[in-house]
């Protein structure tokens, strides 16, 4: 709790309490009132250089940038007055005398800052009769084209690479009506997080390549979601046309991830569309796997378990959810649980401590050591002879096929739980398909023990289902006596039954999430997040 003194002013007729030291654009927000602006961005150093959140405040004798002004006492704030608004309208005026009518080819089109303040409260025709300034398409390198015909010259992007980044890579080159972003000689954009100008530039300056011409905004699917591709678990949204993902773009966090995706996590979504999956629950009948109903595989799964211990190798990308359920198989039966995860290097965002694309690259590592399972290099080691090898999507890659066909052959049954069929997994007796991460809600802890919940982002193929759910029926069949329709009944029984995530309720973790408990109080691996 800060004691920082706070302030009363009035903003459009609405009295706000704010700290002192606040801006008016950051006051008025807590008024619930838009100061239109582009060089502002509350990820950024103030610049105070568009001069389009100019605002006129009572007793003042003229009008003030909104971004760069603190709030003082008793101060009365017109947003909407002819003043302000004329202001604005000849920002947005001197804007477009070089900015093509490019709307209709534009990503950013349905997205861009400045058709939405033009349409609000921009001239309706341009009184500018002069050609307009050209400069050729460039390859900013990494994921980033720039399109400097439509700069607004905001300098957001060069803020973030020098501020933010700490690689000052982007410049203000040339003066004037010349002015243009450039690049410093022998530098370009392939920071590991180079890719966020991209999200930064209010207008279509700075094109994703990897977005180019996909889609067009209005037609994408948006659902809050974590990225999965490391133990960070930056909040992000995950966007989709006709049950397609086609980007991931960051979801502000203070705690985790600010506004902010690195560029491998941002573009590593294709796995979520991939095509080879399995569809339906398959048995084995004589020497081959037969699709079958949910009923029979999941008895068939339950028939494989009963009376035998297993050994559960379980992807450290599944949900808290499915991780528990696997745990209680193993309380259920008997035996172990273990994981493997890819690792990559580290790459900080250096000026947001915390914030850093992490060596393993899975989004719920810390999920599963809470819930049991035991990190291994040598994932099939675990299994002794006779055990069922429950194996939760993980396809062994990289594993020495020799060492998979030795493992199958001391097991007493396998079981796959998984999202696809690798070779290795023909030889199961049973195969329970389930959604990816897309495609179901759920829960996963990251690096700071903050357990953060996903929604779903589009529909599962075939008769897939999401793995809580095809684990609980399995319980259920085994004789567990609670049931467990939803991922809130699972997390109820997980927080129920694991001292980490005591008090913690599905609902209640919103979607910024809650820190796990250590039982003393204080948040359990805090050190691990610096
Ligand atoms: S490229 Fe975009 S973010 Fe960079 S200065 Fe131009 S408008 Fe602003
Ligand atoms: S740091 Fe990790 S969680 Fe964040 S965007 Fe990158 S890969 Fe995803
Ligand atoms: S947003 Fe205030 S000057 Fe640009």
């Amino acid at each position: 709790m800060t004691d920082r003194k706070m302030v009363t002013l009035t903003v459009e007729g609405r009295q706000v309490q704010v700290p002192e030291g606040t801006t008016m654009l950051e006051a008025a927000k807590v008024a619930g009132i838009l100061i239109p602006h582009y060089c502002y961005h509350p990820g950024l150093p103030v610049a105070g250089v568009c001069r389009m959140c100019l605002v006129e405040v009572e007793k003042a004798p003229k009008l003030a940038p909104a971004c760069a002004t603190a709030v003082a006492d008793g101060q009365i704030v017109h947003v909407h007055s002819d003043a302000a608004r004329e202001a604005r309208q000849g920002v947005l005026e001197m804007l477009l005398i070089n900015h093509p009518l490019d709307c209709p080819i534009c990503d950013q089109s349905g997205e861009c800052e400045l058709q939405d303040y033009t349409f609000a409260e921009g001239r309706k025709d341009s009184r500018y009769r002069e050609a307009k300034r050209f400069n050729p398409v460039e390859d900013f390198g990494g994921d980033v084209l720039y399109v400097p015909n439509r700069c607004i010259l905001c300098t957001r992007c060069v803020r973030f690479m020098e501020d933010v980044a700490h690689d000052p890579v982007l410049n203000v080159s040339e003066r004037g009506d010349r002015a243009v972003i450039g690049k410093f000689e022998g530098h370009d954009l392939t920071h590991p997080w180079a890719g966020n100008v991209v999200e930064l530039c209010p207008v279509g300056a700075l094109l994703s390549k990897d977005f180019l011409n996909k889609a067009r905004s209005w037609d994408l699917d948006r659902s809050a979601s974590i990225c999965p591709n490391c133990t960070q678990g930056c909040n992000a949204a995950i966007e989709s046309r006709d049950n397609v993902v086609v980007r991931m773009r960051p979801r502000p966090n203070d705690d985790v991830n600010k506004f902010f995706l690195c560029d491998e996590g941002r573009l590593n979504y294709r796995w979520l569309n991939r095509r080879d999956r399995v569809e339906f629950p398959h048995v084995r009948q004589g020497d081959a796997l037969a699709p079958v109903d949910w009923d029979v595989a999941v008895d068939a799964a339950a028939a494989a378990l009963r009376g035998r211990r297993v050994f559960v190798l379980a992807s450290p990308s599944l949900s808290n959810e499915v991780l528990f359920l696997l745990s209680r198989v193993i309380e259920r039966v008997g035996g172990t649980g273990a994981f493997r995860v890819r690792q990559g290097p580290e790459a900080p965002l250096d000026g947001v401590p915390g914030l850093s694309l992490r060596a393993d690259r899975a989004a719920n590592v810390q999920g599963a050591e809470l819930l049991g399972f035991g990190r291994t290099d040598t994932p099939l080691d675990g299994l002794a002879a006779g055990d069922v090898l429950l194996v939760a999507d993980e396809e062994l890659a990289g594993v020495d096929p020799a060492g998979i066909t030795a493992a199958v052959g001391r097991a007493g049954a396998v079981v796959v739980i998984g999202t696809t069929l690798p070779p290795w997994a023909r030889v199961a007796s049973v195969v329970l398909p389930i959604a990816n991460m897309a495609e179901e809600e759920g829960t996963f802890t990251n690096v700071q023990g903050r357990v953060q919940r996903y929604l779903q982002a589009k529909a599962a193929p075939g008769f897939a289902r999401p793995g809580y759910a095809a684990l609980a029926d399995v319980l259920a069949a085994l004789g567990e006596a609670v049931v467990y329709f939803l991922p809130a009944d699972v997390f109820r029984a997980l927080a129920d039954t694991h001292a980490p995530f005591a008090g913690m309720n599905y609902d209640t973790l919103g979607l910024r999430g809650a820190i796990v408990s250590t039982g003393t109080g204080s948040p359990a691996m805090a050190a691990a997040s610096t």
